[in-house]
């Protein structure tokens, strides 16, 4: 593999922002345009660079639709001076954008078999893509399954869709929290207890796992001892960055770069590096 950069990699590109919708207390989503040009295009699990000028510049999965490269689209959770800053910008407002960068979530390679989408959080905003785009082509998969697991009914992202998506005849989605709340009647409970429950073909299923490393550990446990094979779940990685693109090392991952061979990963190509705290 090459070293060398393409000319401009590190430039990020002019985007405008054209809605900020706010999704959780601590959590928005972005929809921006290009300035010059028009769409950008991506693969379900990649992500930006997404800069805000005079605050600094972090990795921010896209969550909009594949099929749909007119908007470009963030979910993002306010933890700490970037994105805190971006919670606070408006309609018109410019963001730098660099990528699209990082592996996909392989859909392709669940085509046939039961696909299993296992998200905690904001975990569900990197799987969003991909759920577009497996729903868009439906007939190719056997069932598909998407467990979800939040704090509290009050923490659950992208509800009506979940509604919507709940309201097919063939999309199983079964939802979970930690601690109930108000009127909340459904699942109490970590989201490994719905993987648990099963309801696909072990044999035959692939599995995508998206939340934070702890829910991912657990949900990648309870997938294969219900049988799921490790080389059919893939998981989503997160790792401090600066540059995205394989050259300063702040996100090497034992031999893997998170920025460049992930952020998504064939569970079954880091078996030995996910148990290591603090890798
Ligand atoms: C490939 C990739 C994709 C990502 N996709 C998304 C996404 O779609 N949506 C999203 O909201 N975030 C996502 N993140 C995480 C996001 O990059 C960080 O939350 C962000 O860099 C924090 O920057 P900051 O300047 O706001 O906070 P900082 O000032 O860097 O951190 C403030 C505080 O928050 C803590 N913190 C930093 N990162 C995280 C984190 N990931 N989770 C919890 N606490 C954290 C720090 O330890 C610190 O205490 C992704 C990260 C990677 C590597
Ligand atoms: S972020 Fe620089 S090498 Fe990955």
């Amino acid at each position: 593999m090459s070293l060398a950069l393409p000319p401009n990699q590190m430039i990020p590109k002019l985007f405008r922002i054209d809605k900020i919708k706010r999704e959780l207390s601590d959590t928005f989503t972005i929809e921006m345009r290009p300035e010059a040009g028009a769409g950008f295009a991506f693969q379900a699990g990649q992500f930006n660079m997404l800069y805000v000028f005079g605050v600094g510049e972090v990795p921010i999965s896209i969550s909009g639709d594949p099929a749909d490269p007119s908007l470009l689209i963030h979910t993002i959770r306010s933890v700490g001076s970037v994105t805190q800053a971006m919670g606070e910008m408006q309609a018109g407002d410019a963001i730098g954008v660099r990528g699209p960068y990082g592996s996909a979530w392989p859909v392709e390679s669940a085509y046939g078999e039961d696909l299993v989408i296992v998200a905690g959080g904001v975990g569900l905003a990197p799987l969003r893509p991909a759920i577009y785009q497996a729903l868009a082509q439906r007939e190719k998969f056997g069932k598909v399954l998407i467990l979800y697991g939040a704090r509290t009914p009050e923490d659950i992202l992208f509800k009506k869709e979940l509604e919507k998506w709940r309201g097919r005849f063939d999309v199983d989605v079964h939802v979970t929290v930690d601690r109930a709340t108000g009127h909340w009647g459904g699942n109490v409970g970590v989201v490994t207890n719905l993987v648990a429950k099963g309801g696909f073909d072990r044999r035959h299923t692939t599995a995508f796992v998206c939340g934070p490393e702890m829910m991912m550990r657990y949900s990648v446990q309870a997938l294969e001892k219900r049988g799921v094979a490790p080389n059919k779940i893939n998981i989503s990685m997160e790792r401090n960055m600066k540059c995205g693109v394989r050259q300063c090392g702040h996100c090497q991952w034992g031999p893997h770069f998170v920025c460049n061979d992930g952020p998504v990963f064939r569970y079954a190509d880091v078996a030995s590096l996910f148990p290591v705290w603090e890798l």
